[in-house]
């Protein structure tokens, strides 16, 4: 849970390294006997083109991909990569040898078919959010994981957004006491609407036309799991269709009547979370508040709240959250505001020193799938008028 980066750090993995983590964490044949600066291929031209691997002193880009020529070259242009393929599956037949590692950023509903697919063949994965949108499929990539030691990583921005750092930083130290009780949101109007330009993609519906919020979870689950470390075991969930440009029901791939669903989770420790998702809802943003015994800390709210804090005797008082990509957190060359509230470097540096370090990364597979399965049953619950239903655990 720690984002202190290790102070001595391995730059390279020799073949000794290499068996270290064939032994620690499965077979990782792509990096035996050779000098390990991390090759990394990326799938995905849209949000994948916009994002920090190449800037790692022990990453370099060296294989793109995306089914739409513009995109390519878009990702081409990001990484100054000139390996470009016209799908991931061709990249994979003609140039596996060329890449240890694959960011899959590729449409959520391919998201389990693309990462099984890389994982199959040797790559180690980082995947956009979330790991899938079944929990059958988040079992596949927990036993893929699993059988392969490879490192897995979903790319979850909460997680590295700087007051959820600063939370997890207090919760480490015992600060909050008990936290009781946390409310995790993410808000994001139009999503999925007819009439807005995600929705539609080359003359066809896009895979956001009509999507389930509560399939979407990850930005706001990361605010619980990124913090506590907790699992949501049950959960009882109500959605609503507030929109009339929303295209619900038979009208999308999903069978999804709900633009917004709002969630009450129990969590494997006894507390309470309220998480939920909104598309139609006249505020943005991903937003925490965690209410412990002796402390609770806010972050900065839709309509103007203040990032603010305050203990059990004491008043309201201003949270003041470093900006930690500034530190040696970060190595230098990334030490800048990176995108999504200061986390798209963490989340570039983590998976990659994460394969240089021989270990697993914050965000593995039992964290992301702990971020995205709940909502997958929040949404089944929904779809039940909002019955209280058991989580799965997906952990070791
Ligand atoms: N804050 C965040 O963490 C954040 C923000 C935006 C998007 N996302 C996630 O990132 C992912 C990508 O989002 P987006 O907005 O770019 O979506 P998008 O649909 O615009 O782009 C997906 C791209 O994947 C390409 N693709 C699909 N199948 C492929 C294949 N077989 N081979 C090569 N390329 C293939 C498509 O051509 C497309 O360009 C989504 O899963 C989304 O949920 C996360």
């Amino acid at each position: 849970m720690s984002n202190q980066r290790a102070p001595t750090r391995r730059r390279f993995l020799g073949v000794a390294g290499a068996s270290m983590l064939a032994t620690r964490m499965g077979t990782a044949p792509s990096l035996r006997g050779r000098r390990a600066k991390v090759r990394l291929a990326v799938a995905g031209g849209g949000f994948g083109a916009s994002h920090h691997w190449h800037e790692h002193p022990d990453c370099e880009v060296t294989a793109v991909t995306d089914l739409v020529e513009e995109r390519r070259q878009r990702l081409s242009r990001a990484y100054r990569c000139d390996r470009v393929f016209p799908s991931l599956e061709d990249m994979l037949d003609r140039a596996r040898d060329t890449f240890d590692a694959v960011a899959v950023f590729t449409d959520a509903p391919s998201h389990c078919t693309h990462t099984l697919m890389c994982m199959e063949a040797g790559k180690h994965v980082t995947s956009a959010c979330p790991v899938a949108l079944t929990l059958e499929d988040c079992a596949k990539i927990k036993a893929t994981q699993e059988r392969t030691g490879l490192v897995y990583m979903m790319h979850e921005s909460s997680w590295y957004r700087q007051p959820c750092i600063a939370a997890r930083e207090l919760y480490r130290d015992g600060a909050f006491g008990r936290l009781a009780y946390s409310e995790v949101e993410y808000f994001h109007p139009g999503i999925g609407t007819r009439t807005n330009p995600l929705s539609r993609w080359r003359g066809t519906n896009s895979w956001r036309w009509g999507f389930p919020p509560m399939l979407y979870p990850t930005h706001s689950l990361g605010l619980l799991v990124g913090v506590t470390g907790e699992r949501i075991v049950r959960v009882s969930c109500l959605g609503q269709k507030v929109g009339d440009d929303f295209p619900g029901g038979g009208d999308n791939a999903y069978d999804n009547p709900f633009d917004n669903e709002m969630a009450l989770g129990h969590t494997n420790r006894g507390n309470i979370c309220r998480f939920g998702v909104c598309w139609q809802i006249a505020a943005h943003g991903e937003r925490g508040q965690w209410l412990g015994e002796k402390l609770s800390c806010f972050m900065p709210g839709s309509a103007g709240q203040p990032q603010a804090r305050r203990g059990v005797d004491g008043g309201w008082e201003p949270w003041d959250v470093p900006d930690y990509w500034r530190t040696d957190r970060l190595p230098e060359p990334m030490r800048h505001d990176s995108g999504h509230g200061g986390s798209a470097a963490f989340l570039s540096c983590e998976f990659v020193d994460a394969i240089v370090q021989q270990r697993r990364p914050t965000c593995d597979v039992y964290e992301s799938i702990a971020m995205t399965a709940p909502g997958i049953v929040a949404h089944r619950s929904a779809l039940q008028g909002g019955a209280l239903l058991d989580v799965p655990s997906f952990d070791p």
